[in-house]
């Protein structure tokens, strides 16, 4: 398979007057054609900060370094011109927060179309049209009716649809969406993974950043598991819902109520230290000394851990 999208050793700093917080270090992550990889990890761990990286729509306070390539181009050398077309055409985004994501001034169909209007050629009658049938597609409906409703008489559930129908508008090449289930109850969750289930089916590649496990567990090929800026660990979905390498991965699942609602002890250091050796020391119950020291990425066939219990095991 082909990397469709290649970061490497991406570091992502914002710069306060009192702070330096480095919200990505030195990450190196392919996504490949075709699949979809689930971004996961708790809250403040750097999953937007990595979602809006691949967009280009981080604040100009971000400070960046490393590569992203889409396609062989690296989107942070790209121009704004080039970036305008990627965007919304070539790589489609569902941010994080429908509520935000919307003009409330504006009707809905408007909105969908919008993206269309600018990376194809339809005309406004013919967005429309598409905008409705993709209405239709996400179950809003009467279709019709909402399209010419604003986004302030919509429900959490139905924002939720419409924002996926907006990011996916021009048939993307890759999907990144974040959180797409925050916020959304038990029968909504269902209708949103069948979505992503038949974008899946449609061969489009998908970047998926949630907390959500089992919405990870339906829809992933792969997992990367991001803790306090850093990846640690990438394997498949198999592998991480059965046998996890990372003690962190192996936490985050035993928190799950399947699996007896045992939360990780202690909290995530603060995102502005200087981090010395293993992240995850002072909440693992397997640290050892050399944890102390920087923990390198150790890859393991096709997958990726950084924690010392992998030093010399199984390496190819
Ligand atoms: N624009 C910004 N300016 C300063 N800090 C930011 C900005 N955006 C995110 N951060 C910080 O970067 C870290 C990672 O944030 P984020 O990617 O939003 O986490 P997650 O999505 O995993 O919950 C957090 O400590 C957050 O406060
Ligand atoms: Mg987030």
């Amino acid at each position: 398979m082909q990397p469709i999208i290649e970061i490497s050793n991406l570091t992502i700093s914002f710069h306060g007057d009192e702070y330096c917080l480095t919200a990505i270090e030195e990450l190196t992550l392919s996504i490949f054609k075709g699949e979809t990889l689930a971004i996961i990890g708790e809250s403040g761990s750097g999953k937007s900060v990595l979602g809006q990286a691949i967009l280009s729509i981080l604040p100009e306070s971000a400070e960046i370094q490393g590569i992203i390539n889409y396609r062989e181009k690296n989107l942070l050398m790209a121009s704004d011109s080039e970036l305008e077309s990627i965007r919304g055409g070539l790589i489609g985004w569902v941010p994080q927060n429908p509520k935000m994501g919307f003009n409330p001034s504006m009707k809905m169909w408007k909105q969908i179309a919008e993206s269309m209007i600018i990376h194809t050629d339809s005309s406004w009658s013919e967005a429309k049209r598409q905008a409705i049938s993709l209405l239709e597609r996400f179950k809003v409906l009467p279709a019709d009716q909402w399209a010419d409703a604003y986004p302030v008489s919509y429900s959490g559930g139905m924002l939720q649809r419409a924002m996926v129908a907006m990011g996916t508008s021009v048939n993307p090449d890759v999907i990144i969406a974040d959180e797409p289930t925050k916020g959304v109850d038990l029968l909504n969750k269902s209708g949103i993974t069948d979505l992503f289930l038949e974008m899946k089916n449609r061969g489009i590649t998908q970047i998926l950043i949630t907390h959500d496990l089992d919405f990870a567990r339906e829809l992933a090929d792969r997992v990367a598991v991001l803790y306090c800026g850093q990846i640690v660990e990438i394997t498949s979905k198999e592998i991480f819902f059965t046998h996890p390498r990372h003690p962190y991965s192996h936490g985050l699942l035993q928190s799950l109520p399947q699996n007896g609602l045992c939360p990780i002890p202690g909290n995530a250091p603060p995102m502005h230290i200087v981090h010395t050796g293993c992240r995850f020391k002072d909440r693992c119950s397997d640290s050892k000394k050399e944890c102390k020291n920087p923990v390198p990425f150790f890859s393991m066939n096709k997958d990726y851990v950084r924690c010392f219990n992998y030093h010399n095991r199984d390496q190819s």
